[in-house]
């Protein structure tokens, strides 16, 4: 299965994780700063930090030493309370010996792995939130002197400081974790799934377009992907880090389409209580998604053309003009041309939305797909930690022998409602009853023209219903009737 991912947003997003990689590098080389100014201060030989590895286990491990003994270090891991630094990062308090090889608290594998003999060492916890995240040890002063009162006030103050930074590489750990999770979720959501023809040219004519500023006009049949494909050509473009703002153009009536649009000044009408920035002036530099276009009453679509073509306009009561500028992405399932023939429509908003048309297929035009985006669907609804269920292998030719009028959107709630069902590991075609649900008409000789019409009427919406999930207004808009016109004729044609 091929993923789609985009590109330039991948680079960004890797940069963004690999600054938190360079961050972190360079809280090392700050903690080797403080570490060497420390040691050169008091005058001692080497000195070595340890760290927590894990929560559970609370052994040290080394993380970094001066010298050349890292190398040699690195695999060593020491148990809690053994040895000095064992008991450090036990107890949470600092231990100075100044007779270390007489000391029975001294852990000698460590020594003998480098070859190091030591005399004396000063070892202090590091504290965060009261907890132990390390040690740090300074071992042997240069003149071979004890450490001295003066000495150990100096090495726990830096030991303090190194305390802050580790903390301070934490914080970074959890926020690249953070952030690498959230990647994860963007991935997922602008993923478009197939590799049939009919999907791939889509998709790479939404690339070639997305960097410049042309109007696209999204159209297909319900659930074909119109949404997700207006996201992409945001995504994969220049503006991809500014706006994007969604306008659902058939929800609202006019006059709070408009003010949603175009915003309002204060006192503009009754409640406008204050300045209400519009749609328009929130997608400036960015994309504005003007979904179901076709449904925008015709006085808006006045309102609506004179922005796009002059870039800008006055809020609601205002007198100002604000300029904008918006990358204008609409989608529609409407058959645009057949509107503005019947003056639904105008024209000239019609050529001046669609200077790029991207028509998208219906799933029946790629079939080839299904199989891909059934894997998907089956990933996507997979609860996180699960196994995702199998394919049994009759499954997909079942699923290939439907016509999916409700398209990728239908395929999706089948795999869901599927997987809710099953309770085993394999999807099988039981879970999926497709023939059943489209209700077959039969009209034998003898009927009335009334009575044919009538039950070929009353299967074709049941079947449209049943592609929608009983979602009336989406039927509405696959039928291209008005909702209310189907709920009478839902009533009518006794319908349940
Ligand atoms: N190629 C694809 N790969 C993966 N998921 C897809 C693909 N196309 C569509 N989908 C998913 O199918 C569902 C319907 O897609 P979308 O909402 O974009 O359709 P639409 O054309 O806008 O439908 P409508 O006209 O009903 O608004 C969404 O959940 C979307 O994520
Ligand atoms: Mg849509």
């Amino acid at each position: 299965m091929k993923l789609i991912d985009n590109q330039a947003n991948i680079h960004s997003l890797r940069k963004i994780s690999s600054l938190f990689s360079t961050t972190s590098v360079e809280i090392d080389e700050l903690l080797a700063m403080v570490i060497d100014t420390a040691s050169s201060i008091v005058g001692t030989r080497n000195t070595s930090l340890l760290m927590v590895a894990d929560e559970k286990s609370k052994r040290l491990q080394f993380y970094q030493a001066t010298g050349k003994y890292m190398g040699k270090l690195r695999d060593i891991d020491i148990p809690p309370g053994v040895g000095i630094a064992g008991l450090v990062a036990e107890t949470g308090e600092t231990i100075v010996s100044n007779d270390v090889q007489n000391d029975p608290r001294w852990y000698r594998t460590v020594s003998e792995k480098v070859k190091v003999t030591v005399n004396r060492i000063a070892c202090f916890p590091l504290l965060v939130e009261e907890k132990v995240v390390g040690v740090v040890q300074f071992l042997d002063k240069r003149d071979g002197s004890e450490f001295k009162e003066e000495d150990l006030a100096i090495l726990e103050r830096f030991s303090r400081l190194l305390a802050k930074f580790f903390q301070l590489t934490r914080n970074r750990a959890a926020l690249g974790e953070e952030f690498d999770r959230l990647r994860e979720i963007y991935m997922q959501r602008y993923l478009i799934v197939g590799e049939s023809e009919a999907i791939s040219k889509c998709i790479s004519l939404a690339e070639r377009v997305a960097d410049s500023k042309a109007p696209v006009l999204l159209t297909g049949e319900s659930g074909t992907g119109k949404e997700l494909f207006a996201h992409l050509v945001h995504e994969r473009g220049r503006r991809q880090t500014r706006p994007f703002i969604s306008v659902s153009c058939g929800a609202l009536p006019a006059s709070i389409l408009e003010r949603e649009l175009f915003g309002h000044e204060k006192g503009a009408f009754t409640g406008a209580d204050s300045r209400k920035i519009g749609l328009f002036e929130a997608a400036h530099t960015g994309t504005i998604f003007l979904d179901e276009i076709g449904e925008m009453p015709l006085d808006m679509q006045v309102k609506l053309l004179r922005v796009l073509q002059e870039e800008s306009f006055i809020r609601l009561g205002g007198t100002e003009t604000i300029n904008v500028d918006v990358r204008v992405v609409s989608a529609t399932n409407k058959d645009l041309d057949k509107m503005v023939q019947r003056g639904e429509f105008r024209q000239d908003l019609y050529y001046r939305i669609n200077v790029i048309n991207l028509k998208l297929p219906s799933l029946r035009e790629r079939k080839e797909d299904i199989s891909d985006l059934v894997t998907y669907f089956i990933r996507k609804y997979t609860p996180e930690g699960q196994a995702p269920k199998k394919i049994d292998k009759n499954l997909i030719s079942h699923l290939v022998a439907y016509s999916w009028p409700g398209n990728i959107r239908e395929l999706e709630n089948s795999v869901e409602r599927a997987m809710v069902l099953t309770e085993g590991d394999t999807l099988t075609a039981n879970a999926f009853p497709l023939e059943s649900t489209q209700v077959p008409v039969e009209i034998n000789v003898g009927t009335t023209l009334k009575e044919a019409n009538d039950s070929f009427r009353r299967a074709f919406i049941i079947n449209t219903l049943k592609s929608t999930n009983g979602n009336r207004t989406k039927a509405a808009k696959i039928l291209d009737i008005q909702r209310s016109y189907l709920s009478r004729l839902i009533k009518e044609l006794n319908i349940d």
